[in-house]
């Protein structure tokens, strides 16, 4: 596959623990819920088990690569693993079989194009009165203030990258519109973020933040040369002064 995304330095037992972290103390006190109320409350349907897929899934293998999912005696056992690749229609048994799909982050996974074709083959999993709930963030949202030397050449090395590869530098905030053009109805936005945390949940959120960062620069150098950013110990060092 032909991919944009950078974090595929893992898996390894700390890239793991970045990521269960990331989940638990970064993600969930700014979104501060898996699903909005009204998704959640609706799930309890009379005629048959609610079913949720959760696309882009993942924890351990960071890389799109099945053979690294997590074997199926480890899971409990109302959840069940399918490779699948977004960019692709997914296969007929897995269509209109769900009341819920979520995705969260694919920003890294995705050319500026590959938005809404990501979000139409995402609608044939639906079932009818099915919810898409996207969660992603981007450049327009990751600032510090005031932004320093350090933050700014990891972003602009990350942007730099971003646009070489086709990404939408701009993403996600054309989201809502991609979504409503690719046949979806009662769309909403919401925007979180972390300013308003109290200021030691915002500091973690900030510096599990930059733990990624650091691997998704670091997956950039491997994939190409910058012109801001020459090597992985710059990339440390650049990370190590971000606050
Ligand atoms: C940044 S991770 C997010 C993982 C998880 N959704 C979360 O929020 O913690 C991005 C995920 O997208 C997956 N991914 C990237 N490109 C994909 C594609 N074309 N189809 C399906 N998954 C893809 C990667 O394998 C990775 O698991």
């Amino acid at each position: 596959m032909d991919s944009p995304y950078t974090l595929t330095r893992g898996p390894d037992a700390g890239e793991e623990q970045r990521l269960h972290n990331q989940h638990y103390n970064m993600w969930m006190p700014v979104a501060k819920q898996l699903l909005p109320p009204h998704i959640f409350g609706g799930l309890v349907k009379p005629d048959h088990p609610p079913a949720i897929a959760d696309l882009a899934t993942g924890t351990d293998g960071y890389d799109y690569d099945p053979s690294k999912f997590i074997e199926a005696f480890e899971l409990p056992n109302n959840v069940r693993l399918f490779p699948g690749d977004i960019l692709k229609p997914f296969p007929e048994q897995l269509r209109a079989q769900y009341d819920v799909i979520h995705v969260r982050m694919l920003i890294l996974g995705l050319k500026a194009d590959q938005w809404a074709e990501a979000a139409q083959n995402i609608k044939m999993l639906l079932r009818l009165g099915g919810w898409l709930v996207w969660e992603d963030y981007g450049h327009s949202g990751i600032t510090c203030v005031p932004v320093t030397k350090e933050f700014a050449l990891w972003s602009n090395a990350e942007v730099q990258y971003a646009r070489s590869v086709g990404r939408d530098i701009t993403a996600p905030m054309r989201l809502l519109s991609q979504i409503q053009e690719s046949g979806y109805v009662n769309c909403h936005e919401s925007i979180y973020h972390s300013f308003g945390l109290p200021e030691n949940l915002r500091k973690t959120t900030g510096r599990l933040f930059m733990a990624a960062a650091r691997q998704i620069l670091k997956g950039t150098l491997d994939k190409t040369e910058s012109t801001i950013v020459k090597s992985h110990d710059e990339v440390d060092g650049i990370v190590d002064k971000v606050k």
